[in-house]
């Protein structure tokens, strides 16, 4: 990538990545200024309301460009402090991590005794591959899934909008709602589709 080109990693669920040490990119900035790390207090510091995110970037320049643009009051007072506050509470930050780990293992081995595909995930959701029934259309498989599971209670999101039909993107909950997602699955794949 040239020097002039931004390149902007998007590390929305860094701190939930248990592989790797999340801020392993930190080392680069000062090799690379045009590089700009993006992070965000929506997901595991569990602000989205908020609307408070930052960037960390290799260099002043790519600040001072967001400066002359960005609106004045853009990041409102109270997100602010709220997102400062959170930043010192960092054993509730490790809670939730501790969290979605649990409910990682205990989504995947739950789908995958329903012999689904799930991908391997470092972040808050799974990506499902869904089963189709002959000659259904992956998407209509999706759709049917997503359907099901609404009329159940459970919102997940559906893969089609997301790049790739046939798959469904399901962000893990409290103990409770990923046993009852599970259940809500197992009911769906027992029924053949209409
Ligand atoms: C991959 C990814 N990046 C960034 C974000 C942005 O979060 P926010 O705009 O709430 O800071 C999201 C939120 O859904 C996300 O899924």
């Amino acid at each position: 990538v040239p020097d002039h080109v931004c390149v902007l990693i998007d590390e929305a669920y860094c701190e939930f990545n248990t592989l790797d040490d999340p801020d392993t990119t930190l080392d680069l900035l000062p090799q690379h200024p045009n590089l700009i790390l993006l992070r965000t207090f929506s997901k595991v510091y569990g602000l989205a309301g908020l609307r408070v995110g930052f960037a960390l970037c290799g260099s002043a320049e790519p600040v001072d460009a967001v400066d002359r643009v960005r609106q004045p009051f853009f990041c409102s007072a109270p997100a602010q402090a709220a997102a400062i506050e959170a930043l010192r509470h960092q054993d509730a930050v490790a809670e939730r991590v501790e969290r979605a780990v649990t409910a990682r293992v205990e989504v995947a081995d739950g789908l995958e005794r329903l012999s689904l595909r799930v991908a391997e995930s470092q972040a808050n959701f799974c990506w499902v591959t869904l089963p189709a029934a002959a000659g259904e259309d992956p998407a209509a498989a999706e759709q049917r899934v997503a359907d099901g599971l609404r009329e159940r209670g459970v919102l997940v999101r559906a893969g089609t909008a997301l790049g790739r039909a046939g798959c469904l993107r399901v962000t893990y909950g409290t103990p409770g709602e990923n046993e009852r997602f599970l259940a809500a699955m197992a009911e769906l794949l027992a029924v053949a589709p209409a």
